[in-house]
């Protein structure tokens, strides 16, 4: 049994250590030929046109308002991980260009940050720019928390004027802004470089054009604490919107660049569900095995007391000698194999000594001595203790607070936090008679290890 747990502990550990790399970065060129589409989620109105995306629609001799679009990285990217607490500092880098032949151009276009995954709704267009839902009333309850950069080129009543870039928390009203000449009718190309340093907390914006000098440059920050106004996946990307017939404009991105400190989780090649629910399976179906096989050894040795008992005896030891599986053994071959069944040759003991043992490290902080010395340190330590502790979670002696496959699942994707444990292994209490003590603590034992695999 001990090995068998190895065996599962080393598999999920492997499944959760298959990227080690600790930083992540893409750079598009939209006009490359070579550019793969499918990396990008592309909604609304948003379209990759030869070599640019459009974000909104627009033809100055047709009337395409009310268009807004998204072109949204389509995996999600870790803001911070929650098994360290640790916060990304990222940079992204686009240039981009705000087109119109109209008399005044509008709405405005944004570089977002929204928990994922993130849809484009008809709550977020026209003055909402296609980031912030239910902008024009400030004051709804915001459930889904947004970080934009905008850069706005309509005044709406919350503007400070027609062409500005501003920084966006949870409202389309800017915390700090720019005025700056977004819109025009040349081929003027903008870029902008946005950084957060997650030490200082300071999201900084930069604004310059690499053709066209007399564009300036520009620069704006402000302090925002993603960590705790955004989920640890978000979604990122761009939105545009246009507002009526005479407002309209072209938002287009030409080229983006993302780096980060922290790899996101890559669900397609971290082991995906399927992969999880294998070695569970395997593990339910050698438990059962083995537990049935208890079973019997627990039935012959204290006897058999009804004709009922002897029936499912019997049944029990037919189903397990007719497959192939395990092998019977005569209860005198298990008495001697087992010195009479001697404490610590018990089936069920050197598993929970194990978990007594790991349990014991995790009361200590020292939850990381317990990997296995052949992996020689060379693990994560924020994925391993997370293995371990949901491992100790799923092995709870009080099974009402072992979690379900989903929590167990969540915990192990770093989606919830983990466990609060005790720093000593609970003990379990069962009133029964004194004669029966030692028969109740092995069944129970044996029943234990197989509901903790059958729950988790
Ligand atoms: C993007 O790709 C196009 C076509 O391959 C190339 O002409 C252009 O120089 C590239 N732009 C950048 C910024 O690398
Ligand atoms: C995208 O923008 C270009 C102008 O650069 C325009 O010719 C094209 O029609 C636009 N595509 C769509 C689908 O709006
Ligand atoms: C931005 O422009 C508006 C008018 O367009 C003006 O009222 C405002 O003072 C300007 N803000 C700054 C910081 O220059
Ligand atoms: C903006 O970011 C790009 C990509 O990292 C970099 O090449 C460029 O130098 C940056 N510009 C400024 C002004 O920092
Ligand atoms: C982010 O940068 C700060 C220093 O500016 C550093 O203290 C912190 O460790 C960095 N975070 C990551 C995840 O690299
Ligand atoms: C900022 O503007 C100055 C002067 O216009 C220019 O020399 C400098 O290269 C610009 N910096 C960037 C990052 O564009
Ligand atoms: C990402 O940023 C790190 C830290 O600034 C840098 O060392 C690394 O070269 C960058 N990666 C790419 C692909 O730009
Ligand atoms: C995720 O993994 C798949 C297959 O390993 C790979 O093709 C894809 O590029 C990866 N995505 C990210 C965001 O790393």
């Amino acid at each position: 049994m001990i090995s068998l747990f190895h065996f599962a502990f080393y598999l999920l550990f492997l499944l959760l250590t298959i990227q080690h790399s600790t930083s992540f970065s893409f750079n598009y060129n939209f006009s490359d030929p070579t550019f793969d589409q499918s990396v990008l989620r592309l909604e609304g109105d948003a379209f990759l046109d030869g070599d640019i995306i459009n974000l909104s629609r627009y033809n100055a001799d047709d009337n395409f308002d009310h268009s807004q679009g998204r072109a949204t990285y389509k995996q999600p990217i870790l803001l911070w991980d929650p098994s360290t607490g640790k916060a990304a500092n990222f940079t992204t880098s686009f240039t981009f260009a705000l087109r119109y032949t109209v008399e005044q151009p509008g709405d405005g276009m944004t570089f977002f940050l929204l928990p994922y995954p993130s849809d484009l709704t008809d709550r977020s267009s026209q003055g909402c720019l296609g980031a912030v839902e239910n902008c024009y009333s400030p004051n709804t309850k915001r459930k889904k928390h947004v970080l934009a950069v905008e850069f706005d080129s309509y005044m709406n009543d919350w503007d400070p004027s027609n062409s500005h870039v501003g920084i966006d928390v949870d409202s389309i009203s800017s915390i700090v802004y720019q005025n700056i000449t977004l819109s025009t009718n040349t081929d003027m190309r903008i870029t902008s470089n946005i950084t957060y340093d997650s030490g200082t907390k300071i999201l900084t914006v930069l604004v310059y054009s690499d053709n066209n000098v007399g564009f300036g440059n520009y620069s704006l920050n402000a302090k925002v604490d993603l960590r705790s106004l955004l989920p640890s996946e978000v979604a990122i990307g761009f939105s545009g919107a246009t507002g009526h017939a005479r407002y309209v404009e072209l938002h287009q991105i030409f080229n983006w660049y993302f780096n980060s400190t922290l790899e996101p989780k890559n669900i397609s090649s971290l082991g995906s569900l399927s992969n999880i629910l294998k070695v569970v399976i395997g593990l339910v179906t050698s438990l059962f095995i083995i537990v049935g096989f208890g079973s019997i050894i627990w039935w012959k040795k204290y006897k058999i007391r009804s004709y009922r008992e002897v029936e499912m005896y019997e049944v029990m030891y037919n189903e397990l000698t007719k497959q192939a599986g395990p092998k019977v053994f005569q209860y005198d071959e298990l008495l001697v194999a087992t010195k009479n069944f001697a404490e610590e040759q018990k089936l069920e003991s050197p598993n929970i000594r194990l978990v007594e043992w790991v349990w014991e490290l995790h009361g200590h902080g020292k939850i990381l001595e317990a990997a296995d010395d052949r992996l020689d340190g060379d693990f994560e330590a924020g994925q391993m203790e997370c293995l371990m502790v949901v491992g100790l979670w799923c092995a709870h002696p009080d099974d009402s607070q072992r979690p379900n496959i989903k929590k167990a699942m969540d915990a192990l994707h770093f989606e919830s936090p983990l466990p609060l444990l005790p720093p000593q292994m609970p003990v379990p209490m069962y009133a029964a008679p004194l004669e029966n003590i030692s028969i109740l603590s092995r069944s129970t034992s044996i029943s234990s290890a197989m509901s903790t695999i059958e729950r988790c």
